[in-house]
């Protein structure tokens, strides 16, 4: 039997998981680490922790499944999109990564606008210029560190700089690297035009591959550290959410998937190239050879619960320790038990500003509607419907883009609870599935490491052979209308605030 590794660096934490060819787990391993948050908007974690993660838990994996290190045939890594790592002559960490939630570059975004013109910048990076992604965040460093920027010698993502501590290989795929606003996202290769308009050193980037591309092999050291063969290869991977897509089957068009992680995304497949002129949702190249996708960000999905959860939840995290069940299982059943549209309460889930569709860092959260009947239980419901609502938000900009999605997976953290799949099939109207594997992300990079190693021939076929569906929940048809109403009351709070959010972030 052949087994596969994928890796997954996460914001809270990485996941690394045994697969066997089949795509059954064999063997799981998570390490967390701290996100710090110096200032309101910023967002860095450091990169040594995410090595860290990835080097334990590969070698707990490898420990735990008691498998022969010779059939462990690959390694596929993916991980948060944008987060910016920089590297000196000697390879060694120059700052903490500035990280794909950070919003302190509306400065940059304005520069690269202003050197570039919107609608040139949209033709080649196939984005308009957005705060979280990297080259707002390498003009950042040299605007703002202009000592740290001179010893620069590499820039890398955060799944990049794993695979340079696997490998020693300065080496990116396409998906993620269309998140770094610097690549043709329709050529699929660096844009000389924008790199050089930007003052931004093309040498310092990575070469680019296709996902399911050999970027390297095991070096001897860490191979022994984790107990694997020096030698085995290392692919592409993807951007966590391309990964996802592989991992859950989304590889041809009609195909979708929504995944509550800390951000909230709604993805599609498209096989052509399909740009939003208003910049509302993001076109990236996919993990599939000369495809793309397109997927609208929330960037506070799960954080907002989290938040909720860390800040007012702290009886239930006591409760659910003595009955031995998650917390977050307990405040499903609790928000369950609150008719919909919360006692006429409703959430904006803009904690770390939005991307679809305002495109707005200065956008801050909102409980609107807050009376003294509600209780905790109102403000839980409130805060899931308020993501739902987000995401309902983005599939709208797909359905103007004309882009048809006929089947919708959810995943992600989010993904598996069944009150947060059910509002999503009410307000999509449309059924949500799940799929048995609950890897996303992990599975996917694994599938493209199957497709580097010649286990399958190509990516669609991989998913095919192992991608299965599980659970659908069918949307209930006297909830549509009634979420609809809440719906289209949600749409009109931002615009009604959006110059408030702007004048807040100057006090
Ligand atoms: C996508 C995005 C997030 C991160 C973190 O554009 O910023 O989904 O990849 O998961």
């Amino acid at each position: 039997m052949a087994y596969v590794i994928g890796v997954d660096c996460g914001t809270s934490g990485t996941k690394t998981v045994l697969f066997d060819e089949s795509g059954k787990v064999i063997a799981s391993a998570v390490v967390e680490y701290p996100m710090y948050q110096p200032k309101n908007g910023y967002a860095e974690q450091d990169p040594a922790d995410w090595a860290n993660a990835m080097l334990v838990t590969i070698k707990e994996v490898v420990a735990k499944s008691g498998v022969d290190k010779r059939d462990v045939k690959g390694i596929g890594i993916s991980g948060q999109m944008h987060g910016l790592v920089m590297l000196d002559a000697n390879d060694q960490v120059l700052r903490r990564s500035i990280i794909w939630c950070d919003q302190r570059t509306a400065a940059e975004v304005a520069e690269m606008n202003g050197k570039l013109g919107e609608k040139r910048l949209i033709e080649i990076t196939a984005n308009p210029a957005l705060t979280g992604w990297t080259a707002a965040k390498i003009l950042w460093v040299k605007n703002n560190e202009p000592e740290i920027y001179e010893k620069c010698r590499h820039i890398l993502l955060p799944k990049d700089y794993l695979r340079f501590i696997l490998t020693g290989e300065y080496a990116t795929e396409v998906s993620d690297a269309s998140g770094m606003q610097l690549l043709d996202v329709p050529g699929r290769c660096w844009s000389e035009e924008v790199c050089s308009a930007l003052g931004i050193d093309i040498s310092m980037l990575a070469k680019v591959y296709e996902s399911c591309e050999v970027t390297g092999k095991l070096r001897a050291k860490v191979a022994d550290e984790v107990g694997l063969c020096e030698g085995t290869i290392v692919v592409g991977g993807a951007g966590d959410n391309a990964a996802a897509a592989i991992g859950t089957g989304v590889c041809e068009d009609g195909k979708a998937f929504t995944t509550i992680g800390t951000s909230g995304v709604v993805f599609a497949h498209t096989s052509g190239i399909s740009i939003d002129p208003k910049g509302r949702v993001h076109t990236c190249c996919a993990a599939v050879p000369g495809s793309w996708h397109v997927m609208g960000v929330t960037q506070g999905a799960g954080l907002s619960l989290k938040w909720f959860r860390d800040n007012f939840c702290l009886s239930e995290k006591e409760v659910a320790g003595q009955m031995g069940v998650d917390e977050y299982y307990l405040m499903d059943k609790e928000a369950e038990a609150v008719p919909i549209g919360s006692n006429r309460l409703l959430y904006l889930p803009y904690l770390m500003g939005e991307r679809t569709p305002h495109l707005d860092p200065d956008a801050r959260g909102v409980f609107f509607g807050l009376s003294a009947i509600h209780t905790k239980k109102d403000l839980l419901r409130a805060v899931m419907e308020g993501v739902s609502y987000s995401l309902r938000d983005c599939l709208e900009v797909f359905r103007e883009m004309d882009i048809n999605v006929s089947d919708m997976m959810a995943c992600g953290g989010g993904g598996s609870s069944p009150l947060w799949r059910s509002m999503l099939a009410d307000l999509y109207n449309c059924p949500v599935k799940t799929c048995s594997s609950k890897e996303g992300p992990a599975l996917g990079a694994a599938l493209l490491a199957s497709v580097g190693a010649g286990l399958y021939s190509s990516v669609p076929e991989a998913c095919h052979a192992v991608v299965r569906t599980d659970k659908v929940c069918e949307p209930t048809i006297g909830n549509v209308p009634i979420y609809q109403s809440y719906y289209s009351l949600y749409r009109e709070i931002y615009p009604a605030l959006k110059s408030s959010f702007s004048a807040l972030a100057k006090l």
